[in-house]
């Protein structure tokens, strides 16, 4: 017999942001008793797992990615034993566990940072990070001009001559991936979690942690100059990071079943991001080009056939995602005419240029739906099930992204995307919680809450949940054979007879052979409308 495909190759995984899915205790946060509490909709809703966002003891400069202890729970959040209780639940009811892991650096409260301040420059204590002396006589300017990923310098002084480096918030100080005990620290986290039943890790900023900064520094325009598609960048994406992704993968595969992960690497060409994805590094990495394509049918097929040949050469399978907490939810971004600087729109407070929210939802469900019928795991981001629209009017004052700030108020940043999940129709946080959410959510959210949606089999969350009832028993490990199509169509089929058919154009096109399956949008007779997706089944 054929051993079975890895469980994670064909997964749909679900990306839970704790602070934002469900609070128990009314305090406005999301915690760990939320999740468990609602393991039964996750169930429902028919995903194989789920990625949940750092959950760790943080102040939150950076929504959880500033760690102030890898091994421990926010106690914000809840506790370890609420966490064991939450995989637990999360267990009976046959769903896995994948955990966000943040290697690239530390929050500014964790004990070595703490200990790199109180000792002295050159000490072992500060070798854990990446601290340079300053220019100039007393070190008072920076090593470099380097700027931070939010906005500002990424450099920061400590006082003594000393600066360290961020390419996140100040609060993110980056660690030294050189130094053997920073190593072998992340060794002992994942065997911690690996111990307590996750089932795989995401990793935050995979591509960063290996850094060159041999003297001198280049400037940022010459950092910039070598972003080149295989061009060796001083910071990002080079060779030796796979080394310890190496070291990783040797730990996982002593698991059984072997521990999965996939890396966040935003990469500058698709078959670099192959290389994190590889069998003996970290299995599997996003892959973003969908997320970043317009609404067109000639793009979504060029990035399809190109991330299966890679996933395929790699020895993988490949990702697909339309959403997350980093990115303007998918169903604005298709309402916006393509090419919309998103930075521009948020400042507008989402009027200028108008969304046409009704066309962005049609087309985000159609593009699901596509993306399910593929080849390889899709991960989808809370709400995104109930066709949750980007928050685009959010108050400044009620702002928490550090971009907001750091970038002196010209980017709004990611909270419109981070906004608590509307589960009932009315109450004060519209069934997040018993009290207010941590962010507003707006007067219309109701409408579009899971209570709402559960009565209509027209919504969003009852096509997801139909959606992924069928490929569940659809889904293989087989590629995919294109049919040939007018220009706005992408039509494909799966060796057991699964057909799917998107139209990118207004005019509506004849449907394929075959028996109905489902459709993103009603279909009038036997015609599949424009922005429509439609499955069928050829016996
Ligand atoms: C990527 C995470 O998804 C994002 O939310 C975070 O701000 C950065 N990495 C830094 O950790
Ligand atoms: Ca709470």
């Amino acid at each position: 017999m054929p051993e079975p495909a890895a469980w994670w190759r064909q997964a749909v995984v679900y990306q839970i942001y704790p602070r934002s899915f469900a609070d128990a205790n009314g305090d406005g946060i999301g915690d760990l008793p939320g999740i468990t509490s609602r393991v039964g909709y996750l169930r429902e809703l028919g995903v194989d797992a789920v990625w949940l966002s750092p959950f760790y003891p943080s102040a939150l400069a950076d929504g959880g990615y500033d760690v102030d202890d890898h091994r421990a729970v926010d106690p914000k959040i809840g506790t370890l034993a609420q966490f064991d209780e939450m995989v637990a639940a999360l267990k009976a009811a046959g769903i896995r566990l994948i955990v966000d892991i943040v290697p690239n650096h530390t929050s500014d409260r964790h004990e070595w940072f703490r200990a790199a301040l109180a000792a002295a420059p050159g000490s072992p204590e500060r070798d854990r990070y990446v601290f340079r002396r300053g220019e100039g006589p007393h070190g008072e300017r920076p090593p470099s001009d380097w700027t931070a990923a939010f906005g500002g310098p990424a450099w920061e002084p400590v006082g003594d001559g000393q600066w360290y480096l961020h390419m996140f918030a100040p609060e993110q100080p980056d660690l030294n991936w050189d130094n053997q005990e920073v190593r072998e620290d992340f060794l002992r986290t994942l065997r911690f979690w690996a111990d307590r039943g996750v089932d795989g890790f995401r990793v935050d900023v995979a591509n960063a942690l290996a850094k060159d900064l041999t003297p001198p520094l280049p400037s940022q325009a010459e950092l910039d100059a070598e972003d080149l598609p295989d061009g060796v960048h001083r910071l990002l994406d080079r060779d030796e990071v796979h080394e310890i992704y190496k070291g990783w993968r040797e730990l996982f595969d002593r698991y059984d079943p072997p521990r999965t992960a996939v890396a966040e690497a935003w990469v500058r060409s698709a078959h670099r991001r192959a290389r994190y994805a590889s069998p003996e590094g970290l299995g599997q990495a996003f892959n973003f080009d969908l997320l970043l394509a317009s609404w067109d049918a000639g793009d979504f097929r060029k990035i399809i056939e190109e991330n299966l040949a890679l996933a395929r050469s790699a020895g993988t399978s490949s990702t697909w995602v339309f959403s997350n907490h980093d990115v303007v939810r998918h169903a604005t971004r298709f309402a916006l005419p393509s090419g919309t600087d998103l930075d521009e729109w948020l400042l507008g407070n989402g009027t200028n240029p108008p969304a046409d929210a009704e066309r962005g939802l049609r087309r985000a469900r159609a593009a699901t739906l596509l993306a399910l019928a593929l080849p390889g795991s899709t991960y989808l981001y809370q709400g995104e099930e109930l066709g949750l629209p980007e928050v685009a009017d959010l108050p400044p004052e009620a702002l928490q992204d550090p971009t907001w700030t750091r970038s002196d108020g010209t980017r709004k940043g990611r909270d419109g995307s981070r906004v608590p999940l509307p589960w009932t129709t009315a109450g004060p946080s519209f069934g997040f919680g018993p009290g207010p959410a941590h962010l507003p959510q707006p007067a219309g959210f109701g409408e579009l809450s899971v209570e709402r949606q559960e009565a209509d089999e027209t919504s969003t969350l009852a096509l997801y949940r139909r959606a992924l009832a069928e490929r569940r028993r659809l889904q293989t490990d087989e590629g995919l054979e294109w049919a040939d199509a007018p220009p706005d169509v992408v039509e494909f089929s799966r060796a057991n007879g699964w057909t799917c058919i998107t139209n990118f154009g207004e005019t509506p096109v004849p449907l394929p052979r075959g028996r109905l399956v489902l459709s993103s949008t009603p279909l009038p007779g036997s015609v599949l409308p424009g922005d429509t997706t439609a499955w069928l089944e050829v016996d």
